[in-house]
């Protein structure tokens, strides 16, 4: 599969049988042309992670997956969505997928509930994968890396509204992933940081920080 950043927290994912889109939040790619977009996965309703959904769906008939308040929102926006739960595995053509806890919040317009924010651990190719959405560090990290051992996790490190550095290397370690890619990070000065340090940090810790630039893709 072949995994491109689009910045932010957005993330294209190429597979065999179907193209993900994650947050496609857009305004670091603005050429970006979404096209043969079979799925797209939203972790909460704010404005910088549901980005672009409803616009692409609409126009490619990708199904957005949500948790039901956010997916009820987007079906009433004209999008196709497919609204679920925490903690159940979801089969996808290309895969599987369950949603697991996020401590964020989830607001429509930044005012109306959202439901419930969540993070996505996807099983595609023998490859799984954790994308963090927005989250503090949570004990619950332990329990992803136990029960789905994901083999690398995109993980927020801009700190303000979610992990910091500093929490974002403790749930690596707590993850027990092998790589790291890092996410909502330098989009805008509130969340401004230090990757360095972050390479460093994760380095020390035995395992691989994964920096990438924007349209930068990696086949795994
Ligand atoms: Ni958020
Ligand atoms: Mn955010």
């Amino acid at each position: 599969m072949k995994i491109t950043y689009l910045g932010h927290s957005a993330f294209e994912i190429e597979t065999k049988n179907g193209k993900i889109l994650i947050d496609p939040f857009l305004v670091m790619c603005p050429d970006y042309k979404p096209e043969g977009i079979t799925d797209i996965f939203v972790t909460h309703a704010h404005g910088d992670h549901l980005g672009n959904a409803i616009e692409i769906s609409k126009k490619t008939g990708a199904k957005i997956t949500a948790i039901f308040e956010l997916a009820n929102y987007c079906s009433s926006q004209g999008a196709t969505a497919n609204g679920i739960g925490l903690g159940a595995w979801i089969n996808y053509p290309w895969g599987r997928v369950i949603a697991a806890p996020a401590f964020h919040s989830s607001s429509i317009d930044y005012k109306y509930n959202g439901g419930c924010p969540c993070g996505y651990v996807f099983e595609i190719e023998g490859k799984t994968f954790y994308h963090a959405g927005d989250t503090a560090l949570t004990g619950e990290m332990k329990t992803i890396g136990e029960l789905y051992q994901p083999d690398f996790a995109m993980l927020p490190i801009g700190g303000h509204y979610t992990m910091d550095i500093e929490h974002a290397v403790k749930a690596a370690e707590w993850l027990e992933v092998s790589a790291v890619i890092p996410m909502h990070y330098n989009t805008f000065e509130a969340i401004n940081a230090n990757i360095k340090d972050f390479e460093r940090q994760i380095r020390e810790l035995g395992k691989m920080p994964v920096i990438m630039g924007v349209n930068q893709s990696i086949e795994i």
